[in-house]
């Protein structure tokens, strides 16, 4: 189906990523049928899509008098009714294999045969899961969060997804502003989490071992690769560090990369304790004196100011 004849997109799952990739939609002018199993959930989300719609107003990205409109065109579900009008599916529920099967099992029974089906699943190798459905509707679109402001989505082919429906994704996201990037096939965490969970197994022997506090590792991060990876990413850097130093840095001994059968101790106790994050409250920092939507708003504010000074804030 080309890109210009889908308008109306299935969003299942209003969690933390669904509500706001509904919101992309909307602003994108498509209709948008929201899905939860969980009333409440499905109400707390359009209570977020509110306020996520002011932090843009107050930032400029969106003017007072269009937010009725971009409202009006989310309609929200507790089930699968609307899944007949739908020209693309956008599943965003949680990272359960049996569920995410059973899913798109029943999808494959309600929607249309022109409609597109993509999945948000991080791990998940959904190909294998949805063997035989429409193959050559079926790929990953992967969002990061908060996805009405982070640009990137991964596309992954399928080993049956078709040319046409890849052009269709790719075409619909660059028009919402997004930053598409290909994947030719399927590995779990794509690139971005793959460079995080390399990252996450140091965090937590760093914190783990005491060699330096929660804050201290951060603020080493966002005042040296956090400035640096946007102008010139993590393969570019190479160029300018000199590729002789780098092999010197990789034949060097003295760094010991951790181990994948290490447990990060203080992850584990945090998740013991109750200590969820921002959603509960505490993690590794104390939100317990905020209230959660501003601690929210607070982070969107700050990267609606960097993604306008790279000039990355399209839409
Ligand atoms: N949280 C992130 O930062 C992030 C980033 C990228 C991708 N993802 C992926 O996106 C997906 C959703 O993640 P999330 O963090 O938004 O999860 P979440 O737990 O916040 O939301 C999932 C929602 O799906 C609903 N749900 C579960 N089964 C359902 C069904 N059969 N029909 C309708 N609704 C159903 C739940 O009620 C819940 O509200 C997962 O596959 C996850 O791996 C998450």
């Amino acid at each position: 189906m080309p890109a210009d004849q889908i308008k109306r997109v299935l969003v299942i799952g209003a969690g933390t990523m669904g509500h706001s990739i509904a919101l992309v939609f909307a602003r994108g002018g498509y209709e948008v049928d929201l899905v939860d199993l969980d009333e409440n959930i499905l109400k707390k989300s359009l209570g977020l899509i509110q306020s996520n719609l002011r932090t843009l107003k107050d930032a400029k990205m969106v003017h007072v008098r269009s937010i009725p409109k971009i409202l009006s065109r989310i309609h929200p579900f507790t089930s699968l009714e609307v899944a007949e009008k739908a020209d693309l599916v956008i599943e965003a529920i949680s990272e359960s294999p049996k569920a995410k099967r059973k899913l798109f099992q029943t999808l494959d029974r309600l929607c249309p045969a022109r409609t597109i089906f993509t999945s948000n699943t991080s791990y998940l190798n959904i190909f294998q899961l949805t063997k035989g459905i429409r193959p050559d509707k079926m790929l990953i679109a992967h969002w990061y969060a908060p996805p009405h402001l982070i640009p990137l989505v991964d596309l992954v082919k399928g080993p049956g997804t078709s040319a046409k429906t890849i052009k269709t994704a790719k075409e619909i996201l660059l028009k919402l502003g997004k930053t598409p990037v290909m994947m030719e096939k399927f590995i779990p965490g794509y690139i971005s989490n793959r460079l995080q969970r390399a990252m996450a197994r140091e965090i937590f022997f760093l914190l783990d071992g005491g060699y330096a506090t929660a804050e201290e590792i951060d603020r080493a991060v966002k005042s040296s690769l956090g400035i640096r990876i946007p102008i010139v990413g993590v393969v570019q850097r190479y160029d300018f560090t000199g590729l002789d130093l780098a092999l010197d840095f990789e034949n060097n001994p003295s760094i010991h990369l951790v181990s994948k059968k290490r447990r990060p101790k203080t992850l584990i106790q945090l998740v013991k304790k109750g200590c969820l994050g921002v959603k509960s409250g505490r993690g590794f920092y104390d939100y317990t004196s905020k209230d959660i939507r501003e601690v929210l708003k607070e982070r969107d504010r700050k990267l609606i100011k960097l993604l306008k000074f790279l000039d990355r804030e399209k839409f």
